[in-house]
């Protein structure tokens, strides 16, 4: 017989992997709450048109994609942020700014399969609408980075790789690119690290070689490490737009410094990021060691709402994948084994006492504690030994004896204490018990 396989790419979660995944949820959830983000979805599936040319050429051609049978071309999500900035640009003008949103999603993306990538992952979405300064910018790196040291990573494990694409656009213009081949450097300077010089045969077969001196210019560039590198590199350009542009970044790195975060974060022009759509600071998470790749990438987009047919709204985002981040969180000792242990083990004599038993182990249930029984009728020894694995913390004992006094007797499973409760006190007790 045929053995059905999920397909390529795709993960199931057994329970251990579930919980796992929802110990990630979980506190990223909880850190979006304390910086004041709210929670959103959407749909799974949608149009193709909405990732056609907003996406950028890489994701386009990893689409899982069909015709639905109604005739319309659809796709699953492989990112939320056009989705995103439909839902924002539909209600814009409703909304409370800053417009702070999260989500926890499912996406979709047919890549080539390798250690951390997957066709189907999970992301944390996070993005603020309607602010055009760098305090987004401020708020959405210490969330990121909140994102991660909340499960115990610190400045050693991990950083954030900062970068700028609109002083690459004015930087290339000084040299004296038009915008088409702009973008033609920046995918290659986006390639580099992967490909070395590789990385510029898509440019040179679109334009032809790109001239050495400006070449040279481009590996310079790509290779600045901090601020001050930068200014200097830029000096020679001069002008408004490039001053105001260093004080964005000036107020930004003093602004996370403020929030003990500058240990996390570099400058490096290396990062452009290859989606299409960002239009000023963009920036990467990655794990210190280099051994992974990348955890989290974001940056700003104020286009993007408007070309999705909304009003012109800045936005600038985040996302983390759920995949990369695991594997780190293993590599560090970090993950936890998540073992879902009972708070309660009712020890069973016979099918008479497990009639009595069920009154209270349905109304201790009911009350919100976790209550396990062994659903067949095992020997008393055999429960005993059930009782203490199973990491309850009380066993409450159901026997024939107790039940003929009117009683049931409450074992504390750590303390290796008894106690006889009467019947009808069985429910206080308990709760007394978790209480302290
Ligand atoms: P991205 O860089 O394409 O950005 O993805 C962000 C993160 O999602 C990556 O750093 C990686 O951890 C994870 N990821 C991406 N593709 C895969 C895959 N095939 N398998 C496993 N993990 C993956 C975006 O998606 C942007 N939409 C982020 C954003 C939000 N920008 C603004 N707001």
């Amino acid at each position: 017989m045929a053995t059905f396989q999920t397909l390529p790419g795709f993960r199931e979660f057994y329970p251990e992997d579930f919980s796992r995944r929802n110990h990630l949820f979980r506190l990223w959830r909880q850190t979006a709450n304390t910086f004041g983000f709210a929670e959103y979805d959407a749909p799974v599936l949608e149009p193709l048109d909405l990732y056609k040319a907003k996406s950028g050429d890489e994701i386009e051609g990893q689409l899982f994609s069909f015709t639905d049978k109604g005739g319309r071309e659809v796709a699953l999500r492989p990112e939320m942020t056009p989705t995103v900035c439909r839902l924002v640009g539909a209600k814009a003008s409703t909304l409370k700014r800053p417009i702070r949103w999260f989500s926890i999603a499912e996406f979709y993306r047919y890549e080539r399969m390798q250690k951390g990538r997957g066709r189907c992952f999970f992301q944390f979405n996070a993005d603020i609408f309607g602010e055009p300064g760098p305090e987004a910018e401020t708020e959405l790196i210490a969330l990121l980075v909140q994102c991660l040291a909340a499960f115990g990573l610190t400045e050693q494990d991990f950083f954030v790789r900062l970068s700028d694409r609109n002083l690459w656009f004015y930087y290339l213009e000084a040299l004296g690119l038009d915008e088409a081949r702009i973008r033609g450097v920046l995918g290659a300077v986006d390639r580099f690290e992967k490909y070395g010089d590789d990385a510029f045969k898509g440019y040179t077969e679109q334009f032809g070689p790109l001239d050495g001196g400006v070449k040279a210019k481009v590996l310079a560039f790509l290779q600045i490490k901090s601020l001050a590198a930068l200014e200097q590199t830029l000096g020679v350009i001069g002008g408004e737009k490039l001053a105001a542009r260093l004080a964005d970044w000036k107020k930004l790195l003093g602004n996370l410094a403020a929030m003990g975060l500058a240990r996390f974060i570099e400058v490096d022009l290396g990062v452009v990021r290859g989606l299409a759509y960002y239009t000023g600071f963009v920036f990467e998470a990655f794990d210190r060691k280099g051994e992974l790749r990348a955890l989290a990438g974001g940056g700003r987009y104020d286009d993007l709402v408007q070309k999705l047919g909304g009003p012109a709204l800045p936005a600038v985002g985040f996302a983390i994948g759920d995949m990369t981040f695991a594997l780190l969180l293993e590599q560090r000792g970090l993950m936890p084994t998540l073992v879902q242990a009972p708070d309660v083990y009712c020890v069973i004599g016979g099918e008479a006492e497990r009639l009595e038993a069920f009154g209270d182990i349905h109304a201790l249930r009911a009350a919100g504690y976790r209550v396990d029984y062994p659903l067949k009728e095992v020997a008393f020894g055999k429960q005993f030994k059930a009782a203490a694995e199973s990491g309850a913390k009380l066993a409450l004992i159901y026997g024939g004896d107790e039940l003929a006094k009117g009683v049931v007797k409450l074992r504390d499973l750590g303390a290796r204490t008894e106690q006889e409760v009467p019947r009808a006190q069985v429910v206080p007790t308990v709760r007394d018990f978790f209480s302290v």
